[in-house]
């Protein structure tokens, strides 16, 4: 039988495949957090949710933040508080994961030390003398600023003298918004992950036209782009697209270094209008290490949000990624969802291996930011803090619009669409500063003004 061959189809010459066979580098100044790299300073100015309150027992649990080791445990006469230590007893390392919890502190499984919340050694049962005296006032164990908010435990863990305010966003203080907690683990490196809320683009591939339309019909239209930058940590892209008669404006934001919104997963398809809808998530992209991340997010429930029936454990994993996280491998390669794109990636990925396109302005734009923002640190300039309004609130952009607006005879319909996309983006940019609690009730006024004025 004769042996078959396989000719190339082009000549030789155009095969790449050993030219390109090695690896790039690692992008080493922003991907990187661990202690004492310079993104891992930089995280280590801001708080980063942790943990959901209710999933932390009676037990202590050992998690991984930031590359570091640590212990969450409850203590307190009611156990109504939370500690938040290094995972190694500083007597002889052995696992606080196996300490006690008490209304002190934690105390340690193997000789019995017992540590407060903020690290001070209380007891050394074993060792009354002089030696445990002195390092009981000389040392302590690291421990970290917790704080409880909304179902999440949120930590600061940088240097105390940097601590900032506790940021608290518009989007957590709607009357009318029910919200579950919720957390995804990511099995890759942070800005893997984040990248995907500065991509409007991939929600038409990936979440609609590649694997099915895991969101809605209408996502499968591309949409024209708009990103925008503000006060130099927040970032906005919006994609404006077009559904018969109607124009959808989706806006998915950032703000640094890790705070995500979107418009909604499941309420907004585009066939109904719909004034400034909110975001179906308030999410952070945490760094577990370098090689893992962890969301910990609100799914928002409600009429301006998304419905109720998704306010289930399952529901919140098709809000975070259009599929349940638990598939098998068959599933995952038919209908492929974010963690798929991302982690399939490798577990840290080089920029330099990447060719960035205009419709990845917005990643270009935050991660430009980012960079410039962790080299300044490592020059003492600290990094910007999300910027509040005047009732202390920090505004934020996530949303759906939906104009009933059809296209004209007499101009392309992509400039049309661009010019609404510009127009509804700008005149909430005009309302940033407007009447507390009111602004939300003017962007709507607005916007039906705009449907019904048209534009021109
Ligand atoms: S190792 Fe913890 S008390 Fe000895
Ligand atoms: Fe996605």
């Amino acid at each position: 039988m004769p042996v078959k061959t396989y000719q190339p189809q082009a000549n030789a010459g155009s095969f790449r495949g050993y030219a390109q066979s090695q690896m790039a580098a690692v992008d080493e100044e922003i991907a990187r957090i661990g202690p004492g790299t310079p993104a891992g300073e930089y995280h280590r100015r801001f708080w980063h949710p942790v943990y959901i309150t209710e999933e932390l027992g009676e037990l202590p649990e050992a998690i991984r933040i930031l590359g570091e080791d640590l212990v969450l445990f409850r203590y307190g006469e009611q156990r109504d508080q939370i500690g938040l230590v290094h995972r190694h007893c500083i007597h002889r390392r052995a696992s606080l994961e196996y300490g006690k919890c008490e209304d002190k502190g934690i105390r340690c499984c193997y000789h019995g030390w017992l540590y407060a919340p903020d690290g001070e050694i209380l007891e050394t049962p074993a060792e009354n003398t002089k030696t445990a005296e002195r390092l009981r006032k000389s040392t302590r164990l690291g421990a970290y600023p917790v704080i409880e908010y909304r179902g999440l435990v949120f930590a600061y863990m940088g240097p105390p003298d940097r601590q900032p305010e506790f940021p608290v966003y518009d989007a957590c203080v709607y009357d009318d918004m029910t919200s579950a907690t919720y957390k995804a683990p990511y099995r890759c490196n942070w800005i893997q992950v984040l990248d995907a809320i500065m991509d409007p683009t991939h929600t038409t591939y990936l979440h609609s036209r590649n694997s099915h339309p895991q969101f809605s019909e209408g996502m499968k239209a591309e949409g024209v782009l708009h990103f925008y930058e503000r006060n130099d940590n927040h970032f906005l892209g919006s994609s404006t697209r077009r559904v018969g008669d109607n124009v959808w404006v989706r806006v998915n934001e950032l703000i640094l270094p890790n705070f995500t919104q979107a418009g909604s997963a499941f309420a907004v398809d585009g066939t109904r209008q719909c004034y400034f809808g909110r975001s179906c998530f308030t999410r952070w992209v945490v760094p577990v290490d370098d090689e893992n991340s962890i969301i910990y997010a609100w799914a928002n429930f409600g009429s301006r949000w998304d419905p109720h029936e998704y306010n289930t454990r399952e529901g919140y994993e098709m809000i975070e990624q259009g599929e349940i996280l638990d598939r098998s491998l068959e599933e995952r390669k038919r209908f492929p969802a974010d963690s798929e794109a991302v982690e399939g990636m490798g577990s840290i990925s080089t920029h330099k291996g990447e060719n960035l396109m205009p419709t990845d302005r917005g990643i270009a734009l935050y991660r430009k930011r980012l960079r410039k923002q962790v080299r300044a640190l490592t020059n003492q300039i600290e990094p910007p803090q999300p910027i509040k309004s005047a009732d202390s609130c920090i505004r934020t952009y996530g949303q759906d619009t939906v104009l009933t607006l059809p296209s004209k005879n007499d101009e392309d319909d992509q400039m049309y669409l661009d010019r609404i996309g510009a127009v509804v983006m700008e005149m909430q940019f005009d309302l940033e500063h407007f009447n507390e609690g009111n602004r939300d009730d003017e962007i709507v006024s607005r916007l039906k003004k705009l449907e019904a004025d048209g534009i021109d």
